[in-house]
């Protein structure tokens, strides 16, 4: 508006007080919203935000639902009106038909979080989720989700508006809507916007790398699609779900090694099923080689058969080190095996030639 030398208001209507419903959403980021809410975190960030921006006098809030605050509004009085409230969709529905009392023709009624339009969706599927009164869903197995409410308030109120990764516009022109044809990919973005901005660096099995700032993340896809994932965004690792650092690599690097303990956690627990007693899975050596539970053992032959299931404090006491090994798997095993028998190979040559040498005629008495 200062740009383009216009006078007018801003009016803002919200009742700044938590409205997810606990009982339907189960997600952290809720939990979290509706308690900064509650704190009067989010209605002290907002009078922050419009004070340091310069257009206190500009910007009037209006505390309260809009069901209570639009209907005393004057009739075709706003240029734009933006609809970025409730999802339910009972409420959408009811901010739609303000909106499109309160736009004057020529003016535009946009919102936000309409990422599929119902004429993209089966009806029946978008009504029955509506229905259940959850905020954002999954729309299939393609990993996009949807606000169903807003999906079906504008299909039904509106039809199909103009759309920009969710962002929606549509144009009153005296009695009728004209979709605004939507392409922000060269828009700007004001400088404090843009260094918050999330951007996506890549992936990796299982997780998203992003960046925000000058700081770069790992966040497990286990927490969600990448959208919630970022609301969980901290600055401490908390594995294996978040991971950041101050470079690129750092991260990758820091997801590497959480994948490699997992793997190894991972056949450990197989192996606490695949062998439940003990299992002569081969021999090696003169050494009959045993798997129990995580364990690996190397037991001599010539012991007879060692029951492995005494656990290894009780092998240790009852059996020589030169006799039963364990280890963390087959080839460890197999090396230690390796060793003791190269070390009682060369025990055994060393003692084979001293034999020999106090055998042999010494050569100083064979000379007198
Ligand atoms: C998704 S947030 C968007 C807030 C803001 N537009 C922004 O981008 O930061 C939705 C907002 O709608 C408000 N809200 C929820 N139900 C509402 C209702 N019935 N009437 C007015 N505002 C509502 C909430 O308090 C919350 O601030």
């Amino acid at each position: 508006m200062k740009k383009l030398g216009l006078g007018g208001h801003v009016t803002c209507v919200d009742p700044w007080l938590p409205y997810f419903d606990s009982e339907k959403e189960t997600g952290r980021h809720y939990d979290n919203m509706n308690r900064a809410a509650k704190s009067g975190l989010i209605y002290q960030l907002f009078r922050h935000n419009v004070s340091s921006s310069g257009f206190g006098k500009t910007i009037l809030a209006k505390r309260g639902k809009s069901c209570a605050i639009l209907p005393k509004l004057q009739a075709q009085s706003f240029d734009i009106v933006y609809l970025d409230g409730s999802h339910v969709l009972e409420d959408v529905l009811f901010d739609l038909r303000e909106a499109k009392r309160l736009i004057r023709s020529g003016g535009i009624v946009c919102g936000d979080d309409l990422e599929l339009q119902l004429h993209e969706r089966n009806l029946a599927d978008v009504g029955a989720a509506a229905g259940t009164g959850k905020d954002y869903i999954p729309a299939g197995a393609n990993g996009l989700c949807y606000h169903p409410g807003v999906t079906l308030a504008v299909g039904t109120e509106l039809g199909p508006v103009g759309v920009w990764d969710g962002f929606w516009a549509i144009q009153r022109s005296g009695e009728q809507w004209i979709p605004v044809p939507l392409d922000m990919s060269r828009s700007t973005l004001p400088r404090h916007v843009a260094s918050a901005v999330i951007r996506q660096e890549g992936e990796m099995p299982g997780y998203h790398l992003i960046s925000s700032g000058r700081r770069y993340f790992g966040l497990a896809k286990d927490l969600g699609p990448l959208d919630i994932a970022i609301e969980m965004l901290q600055e401490d690792d908390l594995p294996p779900l978040i991971f950041s650092g101050a470079t690129l690599e750092e991260v990758r690097q820091k997801i590497d090694r959480s994948l490699g303990m997992l793997t190894v956690k991972m056949v450990k627990d197989r192996d606490l099923d695949l062998y439940p007693t003990p299992v002569l899975v081969g021999s090696h050596r003169g050494f009959n080689l045993v798997r129990f539970k995580t364990d690996c053992y190397g037991l001599r032959q010539s012991l007879g058969p060692v029951d492995a299931s005494i656990g290894n404090d009780q092998i240790e006491a009852q059996y020589a080190r030169e006799d039963a090994v364990r280890g963390d798997s087959l080839e460890s095993v197999k090396a230690q095996i390796d060793a003791i028998e190269v070390q009682r190979a060369y025990d055994w040559l060393v003692m084979r030639l001293q034999n020999l040498l106090e055998q042999a005629p010494r050569s100083d008495k064979a000379e007198s």
